[in-house]
């Protein structure tokens, strides 16, 4: 197991990378940094993602809750997004991924669970009241986010302009091919989702990005090192004051400053 720090200034910003020799190097090291807030304030405020890079890091979780190192008892989550329209009980809903990946292992209150409502009558007052309850915490403790191949985070895709607040997304067409492979057939996968905004994002406290193989090598290299642009949304991150990200070597390859 091994993983080297160092910190990316190439665009003048200060984000803290850690590029791990492997995927489960990278689970521990992420859960890690987790589990240190969580033991540091029992009552904190986790931001989660979905999607298959995070999976390794809920079940390092999960072992450390098994070996009575982490305690999820007073926690509260707040995910980045969900499909739309899609129920909770849907098995490919993102509340059920959450569900099967880390709420029913761990000794958290479902009640301090909170997921965008992809069942929502309203999505649009789906998304006001979502962003209202991120207003009234004031900011996640840490907010996990991964990375889409086209860069997006939650699901905030590539487009002309950032978007600040929780809202309706029309998915891309690559996003849609992306996350396919995990219904049945590609007309299966919804069309909308709702997601926390750029703006909402940016509020958290820390951010954890992670990143695992060559698919998204060209992604974390123009976040890192590319402009800020909304064509690649999570270059804004280069603007907060608390990132790190974890990579494994495939996901570093595009990052000129490591290899120097
Ligand atoms: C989805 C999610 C994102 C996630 C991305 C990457 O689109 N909305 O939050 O980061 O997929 O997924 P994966 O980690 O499976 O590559």
């Amino acid at each position: 197991m091994s993983a080297k720090w160092y910190t990316c200034e190439s665009r003048g910003n200060n984000v803290k990378v850690l590029v791990c020799d492997s995927y489960e190097t990278l689970s521990k090291k992420a859960a890690g940094i987790l589990a240190g807030i969580v033991n540091v304030k029992p009552d904190a405020v986790l931001g989660l993602a979905t999607g298959s890079s995070p999976v390794g890091t809920y079940k390092e979780l999960i072992k450390l809750y098994e070996a009575g190192l982490l305690d999820f008892s007073k926690v509260r989550t707040y995910n980045l997004d969900e499909y739309y329209p899609l129920a909770p009980e849907n098995d490919q809903s993102y509340h059920y991924f959450m569900n099967v990946n880390l709420f029913d292992h761990v000794n958290i209150d479902k009640e301090s669970v909170h997921v965008p409502d992809g069942n929502a009558a309203d999505m649009n007052e789906a998304c006001a009241s979502y962003e209202a309850m991120l207003n009234e915490i004031g900011g996640v403790d840490i907010q996990v986010l991964g990375i889409g191949g086209n860069g997006h985070i939650g699901f905030n895709e590539p487009c002309d302009e950032f978007v600040g607040p929780t809202h309706v997304v029309s998915l891309t067409e690559s996003t849609i091919q992306a996350n396919s492979r995990f219904f049945e057939k590609i007309e299966d996968v919804p069309t909308k989702a709702i997601s926390m905004g750029i703006g909402s994002i940016m509020k958290a406290k820390k951010i954890l990005l992670v990143a695992n193989g060559a698919g998204k090598a060209e992604a974390i290299a123009k976040t890192l090192e590319g402009p800020i642009v909304p064509q690649v949304p999570a270059s804004i991150l280069q603007l907060h004051p608390d990132v790190t990200i974890i990579v494994d070597e495939a996901a570093a390859a595009g990052l000129k400053e490591y290899h120097a």
